[in-house]
């Protein structure tokens, strides 16, 4: 149940807080999910006031909003906030914060970081210094933004501050990737269904691919995405935590330990990589100018804020083996990109080869294969290929596919971040990353991390608008294997 609270948003004047949270919370009133009492505190160092803060959001807004903007939610959503001008270095800030909340006796408070990651650590403290996590009154909760940590230890040291301050179920770890429609459907599809579960496995699935392509490049991001790159910012995260989803083992029931705790069991199985490994396991690229969508855009290092001859990855690509009685020997591909011809998301799976050549002369060889494919974005889709006859007199075969879309024309998808700021104010942390998966996820990446940086052979490079490295197919273990490029269609080249 929606409960009464203040939602202080640190950061509240960014563009997180423009193109998700401020909307995310518009369409949450919108659809009756917020109490009459919730309260949006949004904190900035801008000289706003509440009236030009309110002003700004009606703007966002209004860009946002699916369907007709409803004026009348609009004003009712506007009157819940107020600009809270501060700076979070300032520890007067904090103090004023609490007086604040005090005065206005809110009793339930979630904080949420919409800020540098590096001063989550120094916020969390002050916040505790000043009492502002104190529960003995009503709850305390703090969203925290990825990245958490920029490798294993700096992820270890900002959990030992985070966890002297909050205990872990007053965490909340956003993963925004766990809240699409299609990547919880896939829980569904596995779990309340029967049909896929005797498939689901080393005897019947030959590989797993995961891809995450986009066509937009790093925009106004260098500064960060230079650190991060490919490999920390989307795999160490999202498509990791998707991998999870696909290989767990039934949970105990829906409750977010139990949950997590079969997520965590698959994090821990997966095959450590030594650092040798680490070149037949993995392959990183850098995007060149090229045309996307017919217009030229320039080259990762021709980006702004990109410093010369920076070695960051665009694109990374990794095989993962996990080692437990259901996966043995599976590879799982995990494939991601910017620049790339296409924005979409999706996890194909490759079933295993018949074990004979059965209809002799029609086309039908042993190599014929079915894919099941889950279509996370744009399309939330799932596509199931097999074999049929075609019609005629001649025994020849066809591939034919049972597809199933999930949302009906008139339906549009929340948006992930309604969902989210609903389990948060309503204290869900399944769709959230308890310390462990976090920390267990680095710990998988952590040698191609190491090897990459010691590596100082020259990078390769993919042209703007392609499929990104052609290179990268040298991962398959089965060399006429391909990476699966379409929904639609197997083809590399779609
Ligand atoms: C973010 C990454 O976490 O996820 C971005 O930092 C990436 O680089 C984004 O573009 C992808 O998420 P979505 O929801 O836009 O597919």
């Amino acid at each position: 149940m929606s409960q009464d609270c203040t939602f202080v948003i640190f950061g509240a004047t960014g563009n997180l807080s423009q193109i998700k949270l401020m909307p995310a919370l518009y369409h949450l009133d919108r659809a009756g999910m917020l109490t009459g009492n919730l309260r949006i505190l949004a904190c900035g160092r801008r000289d706003w006031t509440t009236q030009s803060c309110v002003e700004k959001v009606r703007g966002w807004v209004a860009e946002k909003a699916r369907g007709q903007l409803d004026s009348a939610v609009l004003e009712r959503f506007c009157q819940r906030i107020e600009y809270f001008n501060g700076d979070l270095d300032d520890p007067q800030m904090y103090g004023r914060l609490s007086a604040y909340l005090e005065d206005n006796s809110q009793l339930n408070v979630a904080y949420y970081m919409a800020i540098k990651p590096q001063d989550f650590g120094a916020v969390v403290d002050q916040l505790s210094a000043h009492q502002l996590l104190d529960e003995s009154r009503g709850w305390r909760r703090v969203v925290i933004e990825k990245p958490f940590g920029f490798d294993l230890k700096s992820a270890q040291d900002l959990q030992e501050q985070v966890s002297r301050r909050l205990e872990e179920r007053q965490v909340f770890r956003i993963d925004h990737y766990l809240a699409k429609g299609m990547v919880q459907n896939v829980l569904v599809f596995r779990f309340a269904n029967l049909l896929m579960e005797p498939l689901w496995n080393r005897n019947y699935i030959d590989h797993v691919q995961i891809t995450h392509s986009e066509q937009l490049g790093i925009g106004t991001r260098g500064r960060y995405y230079d650190e991060s790159g490919a490999l920390r910012d989307m795999i160490q995260s999202h498509l990791l935590q998707l991998l999870t989803l696909i290989a767990m083992e039934s949970p105990v029931s829906m409750g977010a330990e139990e949950l997590r705790d079969e997520k965590v069991k698959v994090l821990k199985s997966i095959r450590a990589m030594s650092d040798s490994d680490v070149q037949d396991h993995a392959h990183r690229a850098q995007y060149t100018a090229g045309y996307v969508n017919d217009a030229s855009v320039c080259g990762y290092l021709e980006e702004d804020n990109v410093p010369a001859g920076s070695r960051t990855e665009t694109y990374a690509a990794l095989k993962l083996y996990i080692d437990n009685w259901r996966w043995q020997g599976v590879p799982f591909y995990l494939r991601t990109g910017k620049r790339l011809k296409k924005t979409q998301s999706m996890v194909s799976i490759c079933f295993k080869k018949l074990p004979q050549t059965f209809f002799r002369d029609s086309g039908v060889t042993a190599d014929t294969r079915n894919w099941l494919v889950l279509g996370i974005q744009p399309d939330a889709c799932l596509r199931l290929e097999m074999t049929v006859k075609e019609p005629g007199l001649q025994m020849h075969t066809r591939t034919a596919s049972l597809n199933a879309g999930f949302l009906d024309e008139e339906q549009s998808a929340t948006d992930a971040y309604e969902d989210l700021l609903l389990d948060v104010i309503e204290g869900d942390q399944s769709l959230f990353l308890r310390w462990d998966e976090v920390e267990w996820a680095w710990r998988v990446v952590e040698p191609v991390l190491r090897a990459w940086e010691a590596d100082q052979a020259p990078l390769d490079s993919y042209e703007a608008g392609s499929w990104g490295a052609i290179k990268s197919r040298r991962l398959f273990d089965d060399q006429s294997f391909h990476w699966r490029h379409g929904i639609y269609s197997a083809g590399e080249d779609e």
